[in-house]
């Protein structure tokens, strides 16, 4: 092909003039609009932890053979005013809901179950080979007073398990869990209990409900009116003053069947046997109403006691939900599941300084100086990406000292020079980033000797 290239004119269309408040810079005097309170913005530096967050979670979905599915984000209010529980914080204050033009109240999702319940049953999927194995990852959005790990919008990868009755489920997904938090570098310790089924949990609601009448005096007021309807919730009050009296309440392991005392059993003997550390919480009771028999948190391990401060940011949290799939109108399906906020997993990952392995990082860099350069060096980055080359470039860097630089701080094997002269003469200069040495190459070369270099 000749070196020497005829080049069309192009008819570029005239640049457009901008308005004044097109622009994106602040104006002097006008103040920015600011984030909504409870939202965050996941900042390019911070893209590393949610990108390795999201890649450990998915290999370990494949390896246990979990099967991807997304929900939309928002959904008919109905689904969780009939699964989370009435008397539950979600439903009673956290709910971003709204009307929508067509006059149907929606709700933006505040987690993930019900949706997963409700596709189970919108998409036949127990015609499908059971139990079915699901797992998603998405924003979650909940009204609730922002804090120190807790958001209006968070992010949660979760895992479910429809369809399997037995306790090996629970297991597995414990062991789900254990394998996700060890591969992000996180040692955790799982808070668990038992909830009893339907039927046995209520000679305990009745108890607890006594014990509750005889020191109703000293409840918050928001118990006072749970206790009528949902005495369980008691448990999970965070008020101080009621905190205090759950010690004395009644344990449901007392009022349990022999079904649901086997059911624990059997999980705690498989957790015992894959080496998960874990402490029974009596009062673990969980936020949401539709849980049956096994309930657990994770904690990190060590500094998170597993006390009232911490419970407030569980790493993750989940247990069985039996009744959900017949509440929304399916057949009986018996479930479990889980679900991490993965706000939480990446703050203790950057409290902890976990290093992410940087697998991805560049080999080779390609520094360019000037106009015919930078048009060649377009196409050869392509080139030599598709051929699997992990290579960089900076076009905004003009100097060769200043691309260097950029070498330099990702830490590449080799940099490739392409200057005027090298267009020019068809070569390229290749430079060995430890040694400093430079060699002038034939630049229709180049694929085969980095490949060489670099021993692919
Ligand atoms: P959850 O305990 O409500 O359970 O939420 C799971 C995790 O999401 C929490 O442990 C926490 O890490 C994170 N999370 C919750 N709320 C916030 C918030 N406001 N800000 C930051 N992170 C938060 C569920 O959502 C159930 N659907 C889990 C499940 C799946 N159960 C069975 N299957």
């Amino acid at each position: 092909m000749s070196k020497r290239r005829q080049f069309r004119k192009l008819s570029l269309p005239k640049p457009k003039r901008v308005k004044p408040f097109e622009v994106s810079a602040p104006q002097s005097g006008a103040s920015a609009p600011q984030l909504i309170r409870g939202m965050k913005d996941i900042l390019p530096a911070d893209q590393i932890y949610w990108d390795f967050t999201r890649n450990v979670a998915r290999a370990i979905a494949d390896a246990y053979r979990f099967e991807r599915i997304d929900t939309p984000i928002i959904e008919d209010i109905k689904l969780f005013n009939r699964t989370i529980g009435r008397q539950t914080d979600i439903i009673e204050k956290e709910m971003f809901t709204f009307i929508d033009k067509g006059g149907e109240t929606l709700a933006l999702r505040p987690e993930a179950t019900a949706s997963i319940a409700r596709a189970y049953i919108n998409h036949g999927m127990l015609n499908l080979p059971q139990p079915v194995k699901l797992w998603y990852m998405g924003p979650m959005f909940r009204h609730n007073r922002p804090q120190a790990g807790r958001y209006r919008q968070f992010h949660q990868i979760g895992f479910e398990i429809l369809n399997e009755a037995k306790p090996v489920a629970d297991a597995e997904l414990i062991a789900v869990t254990s394998a996700i938090c060890q591969d992000l570098g996180l040692s955790v310790v799982f808070a668990i209990n038992t909830l009893g089924d339907a039927v046995c949990r209520q000679a305990y609601l009745n108890e607890l409900a006594a014990y509750y009448r005889s020191v109703r005096s000293h409840l918050c007021e928001t118990c006072k009116r749970r206790l009528v309807k949902n005495p369980l919730r008691l448990l999970d009050c965070k008020e101080p003053s009621c905190a205090k009296l759950k010690t004395s309440a009644p344990q449901i392991a007392d009022f349990i069947c022999e079904d649901c005392k086997n059911h624990f059993m059997k999980l705690l003997e498989y957790l015992d046997e894959v080496g998960a550390a874990y402490v029974l919480d009596p009062s673990l009771v969980r936020g949401l109403d539709y849980y049956t028999r096994t309930v657990f948190e994770i904690f990190l391990k060590d500094s998170d006691k597993v006390d009232e401060l911490s419970r407030q940011n569980a790493l993750g949290g989940g247990g069985r939900y039996d009744n959900l799939v017949e509440i929304l109108g399916g057949r009986a399906t018996p479930a479990c599941g889980f679900a991490f906020g993965i706000e939480r997993l990446i703050s203790k990952m950057r409290d902890r300084n976990v290093i992410i392995p940087t697998t991805e990082s560049a080999k080779v860099f390609l520094a360019v100086l000037g106009e015919s350069a930078k048009r060649r060096a377009l196409k050869l980055f392509e080139d030599l990406r598709r051929a699997g080359i992990r290579i960089a470039i900076n076009f905004s860097k003009e100097t060769l000292k200043s691309q260097l630089e950029v070498a330099n701080k990702l830490m590449v094997d080799y940099t490739l020079i392409l200057g005027q002269k090298e267009v020019l003469d068809e070569t390229i200069i290749i430079r060995d980033m430890s040694t400093g040495v430079q060699e002038i190459v034939d630049y229709k070369k180049i694929l085969i000797i980095l490949k060489k270099k670099l021993g692919l």
